[in-house]
């Protein structure tokens, strides 16, 4: 069935193993997920943004993500990732969503600390569970342009004060990671230090890492080759996603790399087959690309194979 990330979350924390949250936008890219999941008998977040929702209709990726619970057998927790005020969080808890965040990151701290209790208060009451983001990411989101300037990594006093006073389920946090696929200009770097004090203050509380792609560069590179133009894509190392789920990262957040490995192997297969156009020729491998790199992705990096 649908189910809520609690245990999921506490097995990880236990296991200094990660769960993947990928976020979904249409069948096969729910199909590969999902497939990966099952093959390796890994627990399971699918989420779900607002412009998924506006791009496929709720009623379409709530089916589609019931399908695949029933097709599959498996415990999947449907989430809605960064959800922008109350009235988004309410309308995907009263549809059966088992989790949602509420990003009040752009506000002020007390602001913030109102708008996630709110949440709260709602979802729990209707068994739901709920994520909350302290600190900013550099990058974009959605509409809104977080420039590097702006980014504030998040503060671990606060964060401490954040959760006690909030009753927040779990806590995305901001330690150098961005969305999109150009994380790093030179070196890769996190603040791990900055990871760590917030683990310690808040040790039952488990962490989101959004921004989490590692932008596989055979899937730049592939793009690129194909006609694509995406040059100086860089994402956060493979071992930096295992030290911080050794750290009290429970959550790594991956949508940037399913939309690589998808647009890789549909570019791939056109320019190598120009006459073709049934859609189906281009989206089976593009749905097998999503399923061996979140499989390589469950193995190698979160460690959560076989952990159901
Ligand atoms: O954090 C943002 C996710 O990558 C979702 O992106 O809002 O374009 O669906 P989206
Ligand atoms: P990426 O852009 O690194 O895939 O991050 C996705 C994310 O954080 C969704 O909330
Ligand atoms: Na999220
Ligand atoms: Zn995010």
């Amino acid at each position: 069935p649908l189910v809520t990330s609690t245990e999921m979350f506490k097995k990880a924390a236990a296991g200094g193993y990660a769960i993947g949250a990928f976020n979904v936008n249409n069948m096969e890219i729910i199909q590969g997920i999902v497939e990966a999941a099952k093959e390796e008998k890994s627990p399971l977040i699918l989420q779900v943004s607002a412009g998924a929702r506006k791009y496929a209709s709720p009623i379409y990726l709530r089916k589609l993500v019931e399908a695949a619970v029933e097709d599959s057998g498996l415990d999947i927790v449907l989430h809605l990732d960064h959800g922008e005020d109350f009235e988004i969080c309410k309308m995907c808890i009263d549809d059966g969503f088992t989790s949602v965040m509420i990003d009040g990151s752009k506000y002020p701290f007390e602001e913030n600390i109102a708008l996630t209790k709110q949440v709260v208060e709602y979802a729990h009451a209707r068994g739901v569970v709920v994520e909350a983001e302290l600190g900013k990411l550099a990058g974009i989101e959605d509409d809104v342009k977080v420039s590097e300037k702006d980014a504030t990594f998040t503060d671990p006093d606060q964060a401490a004060e954040f959760v006690e006073r909030t009753g927040v389920d779990s806590l995305a946090i901001a330690i150098g990671t961005s969305h999109g696929a150009y994380k790093f200009k030179g070196e890769p770097r996190l603040d791990f230090a900055r990871l760590e004090k917030i683990a310690n203050l808040i040790p039952n509380t488990p962490l989101v890492l959004h921004g989490a792609s590692t932008v596989l560069p055979e899937f730049v590179e592939l793009c690129n080759k194909y006609g694509g133009d995406i040059p100086g894509a860089q994402g956060v190392p493979e071992s930096m996603i295992r030290q911080a789920a050794t750290l009290g990262v429970c959550k790594v957040n991956i949508d940037t790399d399913l939309r690589l490995a998808m647009t890789a192997a549909i570019r791939k297969l056109l320019v190598e087959n120009p006459k073709e156009f049934d859609p189906r020729k281009y989206l089976a491998p593009a749905r097998t690309a999503i399923k061996d790199m979140v499989q390589h992705k469950i193995r190698n990096v979160l460690g959560s194979s076989n952990r159901l």
